[in-house]
Order: C-alpha cells, then structure tokens, then sequence
C-alpha cells in the first residue's frame, strides 16, 4: 500500500467538510455576560485595563441587558461597586443595595434573562478581603452567617441564580441552608468550586475598585500547582448541595476543566477572567493577535475541555460574530 493510507487532510480540504466533522461547537446560549453595576447616574465608564468594558449605572442597565438577551445570551452576573465600604462590608446585605436594585430592575424589564449576582464581601469591605478579617487573618466561620445574609438579598430581590465567589469552607452548605428556610428552594447555587488564587484577576480589580488591602488570597483561594485538591473543593461543594460547579481562570486551567468533566454530572461553568480577556485585547490593540480568531480560539478551547457555560467578558461579541458566521 503506498504510504500515508490515512490522509487526515482529506477532512480538512473545504469549510464545508470542516464544518461538518467539527467536534465542538460554540453558541450564545453557553455565555454568561459579566456586567460591573456602579451608583450613580448616567454613568458608563470604561474600565482603563479592560478595553471595551464598563461600570454602569443603573439607569444603563436595562439597555445593557436587553441588548444582551436580543444576542441570545441567557444570563448576566452581575457585581456591585458600592459607593460606600466599611470594615464589615455591611453594603453586601443591604436590600437597598447596588445589586438588589439592579435585579429589580433588570427583572422587571427584562424578565427573561436570568441573572445572577455574585456573592462575597470583598467589594465591600474597606480592606478588600472576602470574609471576616481578625488579626490579619480571614475568618472562615465567622464570614460565612454574612453570606447567608448576602445571598438572600439577592434572592429576595429576585436573582435566579446565586454564585458565591468568597471560598470559604462550608459556604454552599450555608447558603443552601438560609435559601431553603426563607424558601428560596428553587433558586440553584453556581458555586466558584475550584477558584485559584490568580494573578489573573488584576483587571477585575481595577473595574471593582476592590482587592486586599494588605496580604492576598493564598489562605483562601487555591494554589496554582493543585490539581487533585481541585477535586476535594468540587466534591465538598456538590455535596453541600451546588448545582453548577466553576473553575476559575479558564484557559490557563483547562486541565482542571477537563478532569471536573471527566468525574462530574452537573452542569461545569469556567470563568475566563478578566486577565485572560485584557491580554487578548491589548496584544489586539498593539496589532500583535487577530482579535476575533484569539477570542474564539480561546473559547472554543474552554468548550473543548469540557466546559458547558463560559463566563466572559468576549460575551456579547462572540454572539455577534456568530450570528454573522454560521
Ligand atoms: C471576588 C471575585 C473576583 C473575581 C470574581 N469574583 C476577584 C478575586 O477573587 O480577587 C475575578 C473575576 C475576574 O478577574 O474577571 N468577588
């Protein structure tokens, strides 16, 4: 037989054949829209190391969301940056807050869309941690009543979904519990399950006007180097009672993706953080990466590993472009 039997460009020769044997698909309806809700009015303010995102004010906000949906985008997390922090971060579970006002509002002039709020006290706090800071360290037990507390607002004020982003231990088991007893039964938990430590998260920083004060997140967040720790975090928090588990960052991690995919059956969310959305923008604007292929690269990357909703900032634009192309 002459060599090579198996041509494997034979598949490879059109777009059409392409498209055909194409093993991954992206879709708006697997995105989740990140939208930074600030106080104020009429304010649109382009976050300085994320090219082509905003913090908004509420009166923007509806049309934000309805463009959002009109893309066939199905839900938008949302996080608040108040105004006002205090030690305890006691805006966090104000029913009057930045973000029981924005899922009011978003709720009852844009029904469908579902939307998600983020719950952790670190927009909140004066010193930028996610969870009660005593002598320098961050209370696991004692943070976790604040939780319950933040995410019945949300709950209250009519969020579909509640994802805690604060990684304390026992969190999910909290929330579950405070949702259930007001009877929030039917409200899901997307728990951030394996969330590291990145220094991918500077951008988000930068749009949140948050971030520790003094130390960071090492006693809370993950270590890059662990992977079957990964797994303890996604096993501890099914069983607390999540129904959507998360892996933060997104492509540096998609090995941590792949292997929740592998041992898990609920839904898995991975979140490409606000790093890996600003590296892609900025190499765009210095000319250095196409920007359209490197986003749809990146997440169809994401997709392949194994993730079946993306959070991310590319969003609305992915949508677009795919709406174009078919
Ligand atoms: C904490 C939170 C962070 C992000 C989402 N929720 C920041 C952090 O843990 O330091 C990061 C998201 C991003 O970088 O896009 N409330």
């Amino acid at each position: 037989m002459s060599f090579p039997r198996d041509r494997l460009r034979r598949l490879r020769e059109t777009g059409s054949l392409r498209r055909l044997v194409r093993e991954t698909h992206l879709a708006p309806h697997q995105f989740i829209a990140p939208i930074f809700v600030a106080e104020g009015n009429n304010i649109r303010h382009e976050i300085p190391s994320m090219i082509g995102q905003y913090r908004i004010s509420l009166d923007q906000l509806v049309t934000e969301a309805r463009e959002i949906a009109m893309l066939g985008i199905p839900a938008i997390l949302i996080f608040g940056v108040p105004d006002q922090k205090d030690e305890e971060g006691s805006g966090a579970w104000d029913p009057n807050g930045i973000v029981p006002a924005a899922v009011k509002a978003i709720k009852k002039a844009v029904p469908d869309i579902l939307v998600i709020t983020d719950v952790c006290i670190d927009e909140y706090t004066s010193h930028g941690h996610c969870g009660v800071v005593k002598e320098g360290r961050i209370l696991n037990d004692e943070t976790l009543p604040l939780l319950q507390k933040m995410a019945l607002v949300h709950a209250q004020a009519g969020a579909d979904i509640v994802a805690p982003s604060d990684m304390m231990d026992g969190r999910v088991q909290a929330i579950r519990q405070a949702l259930d007893t007001d009877g929030f039964h039917d409200i899901p938990i997307m728990a951030y399950a394996a969330k590291y430590a990145s220094s991918f998260y500077a951008p988000f920083r930068d749009a949140t006007q948050a971030g520790p004060m003094f130390g960071d997140r090492q006693s809370y967040q993950m270590d890059a180097a662990n992977s079957r720790e990964a797994m303890r975090e996604i096993e501890a928090d099914i069983a607390e009672g999540a129904d959507i588990v998360m892996v933060k960052p997104a492509l540096p991690y998609l090995d941590i993706i792949y292997q929740t995919r592998q041992t898990v059956h609920l839904p898995v969310a991975a979140y490409q953080v606000s790093g890996e959305y600003s590296m892609i923008k900025a190499a765009a604007q210095k000319g250095w990466l196409d920007e359209e292929c490197a986003m749809m690269e990146s997440l169809l990357a994401i997709r392949r590993a194994g993730a079946d909703l993306i959070i991310t900032y590319f969003a609305k634009d992915a949508a677009r472009l795919l709406q174009r192309v078919v």
